[in-house]
């Protein structure tokens, strides 16, 4: 049996979570910083840093209790060591090494991508999948995982809990990115997924007909499709609020841009799982929690005629159940790091 305790500080939530060997949650909690940010309409560095560090040892203690365990219980303590926001990700670590030095327990370093791709293995919404390393039914045939949240949509061609080839990625906005700025540009709140995708369910997506970016291979692209909606918003003159937005439907604009979202991703899924003669689908990172992307891709795969991994959307966003659940496999693979390790904002 192996117990990891898992952080996660790499942007504005600070998580923290036991699990017993890679995928039974004994306990997990999430400190969202939502309402420090809302105000500035995006996540301001500083502010989060400054406000993981504030949350982070009494989540700890309150995580460990939870779960009836205490630092002594532990085989490892697991973090989140890249991409992200570097303060951010530097209260984590920095928590972590305290940790490992005063008691001696190893330290395994996260890849924040890795892990969104290993939590949705872990508790698929589809519940009779194969979980975790199980769900490479057939060793040598990759998943085809799509990645995407607000600081990333990528594809990889996934081969192992931790060997993911990237074959697609943004060119410019990650979908979160896009979400977020087209509810900034309808004058709803941060973060905007959540509020768009509720709103949408009540407009017509057929109201506008915004565009489908034409990327080569399985890249994106969304700032084509942000200024769109700017301009469908505001009118072409879009450097000073227009009054045009008072008469516009807000359900039938956000509709009809995750119309176009939700096209863009689910296409280029299909075709990377095509490309690669994928196995499975992998849909993970906070926009995996949008309702008609779920629904898309829930289609697609059913089309295909493959399993598809889906989180809870409550374990899509950011969490430390992934991360526990991720270094339980590199914990075995001996992928452990000693307290010279560095925090790194953007993964090589
Ligand atoms: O994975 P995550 O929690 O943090 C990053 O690693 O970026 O993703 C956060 C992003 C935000 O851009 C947020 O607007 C988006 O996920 N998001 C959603 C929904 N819930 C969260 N986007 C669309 N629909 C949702 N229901
Ligand atoms: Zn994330």
């Amino acid at each position: 049996m192996t117990l990891i305790l898992g952080i996660e500080s790499s942007c504005d939530e600070t998580a923290v979570a036991v699990v017993r060997d890679g995928l039974e949650v004994l306990a997990h909690t999430v400190a969202s910083q939502i309402d420090l940010h809302v105000r500035f309409g995006g996540v301001i560095p500083e502010v989060a840093s400054r406000s993981h560090l504030e949350a982070l040892f009494p989540l700890i203690e309150d995580t460990l209790s939870e779960a009836g365990v205490c630092l002594a219980d532990l085989d490892a303590l697991a973090v989140t060591q890249t991409p992200g926001l570097i303060g951010c990700l530097l209260v984590g670590l920095s928590a972590t090494k305290g940790l490992a030095l005063a008691t001696g327990l190893p330290m395994v370093p996260v890849n924040h991508v890795h892990a969104h791709i290993y939590g949705a293995l872990m508790a698929p919404t589809q519940s009779d999948l194969p979980t975790g390393p199980q769900a490479w039914v057939e060793p040598g045939r990759p998943l085809a995982a799509l990645v995407v949240s607000g600081g990333h949509t990528s594809l990889y061609a996934s081969h192992a809990s931790a060997d993911h080839r990237l074959v697609g990625r943004s060119i410019d906005d990650a979908a979160g990115e896009a979400y977020d700025k087209v509810a900034a540009i309808l004058g709803l709140d941060y973060p905007g997924g959540p509020v768009i995708d509720r709103l949408a369910a009540s407009g017509n997506p057929t109201a506008y007909t915004f565009p489908r970016a034409k990327v080569a291979g399985l890249d994106f692209s969304f700032s084509g499709l942000k200024t769109a909606v700017l301009y469908a918003a505001r009118g072409p003159n879009s450097n000073r609020r227009s009054p045009l937005l008072a008469n516009l439907c807000i359900e039938d604009l956000a509709a009809s841009f995750q119309a176009a979202a939700v096209d863009a991703l689910a296409e280029k899924l299909v075709r990377c799982a095509q490309a690669i003669d994928a196995q499975a689908l992998v849909v993970c990172g906070g926009v995996a929690a949008n309702s008609a992307l779920r629904e898309r891709c829930t289609r697609e795969a059913a089309a295909l005629g493959l399993p598809l991994y889906l989180p809870t959307p409550a374990l899509a966003t950011d969490n430390a159940v992934m991360v526990a659940g991720l270094a339980q496999q590199l914990f075995a693979q001996g992928q452990l790091a000693d307290l010279s390790l560095d925090a790194s904002p953007r993964a090589d």
